[in-house]
């Protein structure tokens, strides 16, 4: 084997993965669109190893999360060398965003390269995809869709591109309610979450939300985009609230967030919000709306940050 080291981006989903049909491959119950957002990276260097040692964020990575990681490694190659892996994120977790999307594509992508396995974008889609559901789709720039195939051994349930970083302009800005670690995870709360009567309602408007997202996407269409962000965003917090157990993923300031962004749209700014498995607020809109947003929010969140379209994920070789 060799070194190779990837940096991958994060993505925050426009029409929302939520829910399991095979809780142990990561097949999703539903098709999914998101954002790659540029500038905050992870960074993951794969090397050889007289024992294999997994460090995060520069400390040793807890049992659970290295068995994880070294897991990936076995799934590519059950007959690999020990190895070294090194990961990172530019960003601080307190960004509130989830990192675990480009961690695994980043992980993919560089264990793929060092374990000398040439796998194509999709293979690696593929196998990202079994570390954490969400990194299937960071394996590309812009707008990326998640078909969630068929098959029971999930090879056709990867990402798909839509469309490029540079297809168009526009901004996710992140209302940072609280940087601390969620109560439910996400999947638990997709476990918890299908004991909901609206439950089938969930999984049977999913595919025609992601067309409409596709469709708006390849026109340009802000408020196309942003209307069915906001329905998919809502259903899916619905299923949380009308759970067997329910529970909420939002905070006080994540509301107040919602209220103050939907009244900047009233008043002519064009925003719209999302919410993932945390108390976080993301807010898309088009760049020259980005200070007003940030401004709206500033009142109820630690920080603000704007982030556009990012690109391609990319690897190197030692
Ligand atoms: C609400 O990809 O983190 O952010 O597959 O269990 O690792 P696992 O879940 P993960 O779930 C993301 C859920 C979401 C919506 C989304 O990103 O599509």
């Amino acid at each position: 084997m060799r070194t190779a080291t990837a940096v991958a981006h994060p993505n925050i989903a426009l029409v929302k993965y939520w829910g399991k049909r095979d809780v142990a491959r990561n097949l999703p119950a539903v098709p999914s669109l998101s954002l790659t957002l540029d500038r905050f990276t992870t960074t993951t260097t794969v090397s050889p190893a007289d024992r294999d040692e997994v460090v995060l964020g520069g400390a040793p990575a807890p049992d659970d999360e290295a068995g994880r990681v070294l897991g990936l490694l076995d799934r590519l190659a059950p007959d690999r060398p020990r190895v070294r892996v090194v990961s990172a994120n530019n960003f601080p977790s307190a960004a509130g965003l989830a990192s675990s999307a480009s961690a695994f594509a980043a992980l993919a992508l560089a264990g793929a390269a060092a374990l000398r396995r040439p796998l194509d974008r999709v293979a690696l889609s593929v196998l990202a995809r079994q570390g954490s559901g969400s990194a299937c789709r960071s394996l590309w720039g812009g707008f990326v869709e998640w078909r969630m195939g068929e098959r029971d051994d999930g090879a056709d349930s990867h990402g798909v591109p839509v469309a490029p970083a540079d297809h168009w302009d526009v901004r996710m800005v992140v209302g940072v309610v609280s940087s601390a670690k969620k109560a439910v995870g996400s999947t638990t709360g997709m476990t918890r979450a299908r004991t909901s009567p609206y439950w089938p309602a969930w999984e049977a408007t999913a595919a025609a939300d992601v067309a409409e997202a596709r469709a708006a996407v390849l026109a340009r269409d802000l408020e196309r985009l942003g209307a069915v962000m906001e329905r998919s965003t809502f259903k899916m917090h619905a299923t949380t609230s009308t759970a067997a157990s329910p529970f909420l993923y939002w905070q006080a300031n994540t509301v107040a967030c919602v209220q103050a962004v939907w009244s900047l749209r009233e008043r002519g700014v064009p925003a719209w919000v999302t919410m993932d498995a945390g108390p976080n607020v993301k807010v898309l809109c088009a760049p020259d709306a980005a200070d007003a947003v940030s401004a709206a929010m500033a009142p109820y969140a630690e920080r603000t940050i704007a982030l556009a379209p990012g690109g391609e994920p990319t690897v190197e070789l030692a």
